[in-house]
């Protein structure tokens, strides 16, 4: 793993927590709808409208509780649109005091046991709705998949790139239904994706929490506006999304930004084709990338452009392209890293295989 990481979506993760955070968060847990609260987003990302109807209890009651257990640091809250998620929180002092209040709070209690049927229930509601949207757009998804190279094909390639570099944190942009975070995500410490569709983003839950990829979550956003912080993740994917982008060296020069010293930036995406279709019936903005003008805007947003990998299909063929991000230290001061990943590009021998 690369070591020292800081959270890529909030305050660094403490090492312990004071006697006055310690005395606030259990003062806040100790509450039965509050402990209940805890429990069930222990196990999922929830609205407060889903809490509300698990609990029995009206929204205002439910919301008044969850902003006491976020204000004690319990809680992360984080908005998607017009909707409000709660999850367990991970970046502050209490957050391992309230896993084992959660572990220690068992099913044999009968509230907590219908509390998570009821919680069963929703989940099964909303993979029901998702499945119903990807059922509705599966069609074209399927035909575009047909023009060009197995996918099975390039999935193992990514995922060998993504398991030599062992990311500590992993960021998929333009997510999608969660396929990268699936495949990809066992590799990494924390695997986030980001998409701008919400539809894409109920049908990506559904699936990872169906993979139980418990490491991975998905948020809303924009390419050209990531809601992260500077160089807070080792590798990030951008996997069959650039053909659509109206400013693709921007999207490129925004995923670097993020990117931590020595991290890569994987892009997937068609080569140069004349399939003038896609523009009318698939929304493509552009019609394939040569790998002369990928590098480029790798090179202009400070990254290293190690050589292309081409995986020709019939008619469209797919390149991977990896950039690594420059290590200003390790400019100054050679060395080798222990990941053995070389401090820049690496041989087309070296990424391949
Ligand atoms: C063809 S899908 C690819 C999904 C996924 N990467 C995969 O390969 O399975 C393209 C995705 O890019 C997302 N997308 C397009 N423009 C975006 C933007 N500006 N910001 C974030 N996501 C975007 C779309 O919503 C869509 O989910």
């Amino acid at each position: 793993m690369l070591s020292a990481p800081t959270s890529p979506i909030g305050p660094a993760v403490e090492a312990g927590a004071s006697m006055d955070e310690l005395l606030l968060a259990l003062r806040a847990a100790a509450e039965t709808t509050r402990l209940r609260l805890l429990v069930l987003c222990a196990r999922g990302e929830l609205t407060v409208s889903e809490l509300a109807q698990i609990l029995g209890q009206s929204q205002p009651r439910v919301s008044r509780h969850l902003k006491l257990l976020c204000d004690a640091g319990l809680l992360d809250r984080f908005r998607e649109g017009s909707w409000v998620f709660y999850r367990l929180s991970s970046g502050s002092a209490a957050s391992a005091l309230v896993r084992h209040l959660v572990t220690a709070c068992g099913e044999a209690d009968q509230t907590i046991a219908l509390d998570l049927q009821r919680l069963a229930a929703i989940k099964r509601q909303r993979a029901e709705m998702a499945a119903a949207y990807f059922r509705e757009n599966a069609a074209r998804w399927h035909h575009i998949r047909s023009l060009y190279v197995d996918e099975r094909e390039v999935e193992a390639a990514l995922d060998q790139i993504i398991a030599s570099a062992q990311p500590h944190d992993l960021l998929d942009i333009g997510t999608g239904t969660g396929r990268m975070l699936e495949i990809l995500g066992p590799h990494a410490g924390h695997a986030l994706g980001i998409d701008q569709s919400r539809e894409m983003l109920a049908v990506a839950r559904v699936n990872l929490e169906r993979a139980g990829l418990a490491n991975g979550s998905v948020r809303l956003g924009d390419m050209y506006q990531l809601p992260l912080s500077d160089a807070s993740f080792d590798a990030i994917v951008i996997h069959q999304v650039l053909h659509y982008a109206e400013r693709p060296a921007d999207a490129i020069a925004e995923a670097a930004r993020v990117l931590r010293p020595e991290g890569v930036l994987i892009v997937v995406d068609f080569a140069p084709h004349v399939l003038e279709f896609l523009r009318d019936e698939q929304a493509h903005r552009r019609l394939g990338f040569a790998d002369g003008e990928v590098a480029d805007w790798c090179r202009a947003a400070g990254l290293d452009p190690a050589p292309a990998r081409h995986l020709p299909g019939d008619p469209l063929t797919v390149v991977i392209w990896t950039a690594y991000r420059r290590d200003p230290a390790a400019d100054a001061q050679p060395r080798l890293r222990h990941t053995g990943r070389r401090r820049a590009a690496p041989t087309e021998e070296a990424l391949l295989g």
